[in-house]
């Protein structure tokens, strides 16, 4: 149980630098919060502080999300090794950073608990849990933003379906056909219905703004 507590702080505490509101500081003298959506996300520094400060926040958040699940990993393999435990058992230490790394970066310690809503985080999350449930959600985000030009509902279409791919990928695929464990299924889906839930619960203004036809549309277009 140490080595779980041990990746869920180390996952909070990462998650909490906020890439957002350093880089915007860094290249507008902006608080991003203070402007366009309000959100200390990619897609807020892109209106706030142009394409440059935007692409190296989804980059710094994608990465800060990734060590935090590489050292939860790590950190819970390790315990399992010593004490005889199924090495499986570290994905629980995945989930545990991964998950914390998302709640520290929607509510960061060293911002005032102001953050992002978690989309980057849980893109790399769901990439290092399963890369093939990645594709299929990406895909799908990719598509709806296409069409629509929001990547607020990209985000939000993406967290609900996230749970039901995660469910036939492993039910239908690894439990089926490859044989793994039914509890490997229930963990993996139950997580990914926290996590889709949390993403949603976090755009709530973003779905208001949809269903009144005012939110914000992302055109590449030179102004
Ligand atoms: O990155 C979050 C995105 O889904 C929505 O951002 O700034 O339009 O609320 P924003």
């Amino acid at each position: 149980i140490l080595p779980l507590l041990l990746s869920a702080l180390v996952g909070y505490l990462l998650g909490s630098i906020s890439f957002a509101i350093l880089l915007t500081k860094a290249f507008a003298h902006e608080d991003v919060r203070a402007h366009g959506s309000g959100n200390a996300g990619a897609t807020n520094v892109l209106r706030v502080a142009g394409k440059k400060a935007s692409a190296l926040t989804f980059l710094l958040d994608f990465c800060k999300c990734v060590a935090s699940v590489l050292v939860g990993y790590f950190l819970v393999k390790h315990a399992c090794v010593a004490n005889g435990v199924d090495p499986e058992m570290a994905r629980l230490g995945m989930y545990a950073a991964g998950f914390c790394c998302m709640i520290g970066h929607m509510y960061p310690l060293y911002f005032g608990f102001r953050g992002g809503k978690g989309v980057v985080t849980t893109a790399a999350m769901m990439l290092l849990l399963d890369w093939r449930v990645f594709l299929i959600c990406f895909a799908v985000f990719l598509l709806v933003f296409l069409k629509k030009r929001m990547v607020s509902l990209s985000s939000i279409t993406a967290a609900a379906i996230y749970p039901v791919v995660t469910f036939c990928m492993t039910y239908f695929v690894d439990c089926c056909v490859g044989g793994l464990p039914a509890l490997y299924v229930v963990m993996a889906t139950l997580v990914a219905a926290l996590i889709g839930a949390t993403v949603i619960i976090k755009h709530r203004a973003n779905i208001k703004r949809i269903r009144n036809g005012t939110e914000s549309t992302i055109s590449f277009k030179k102004k």
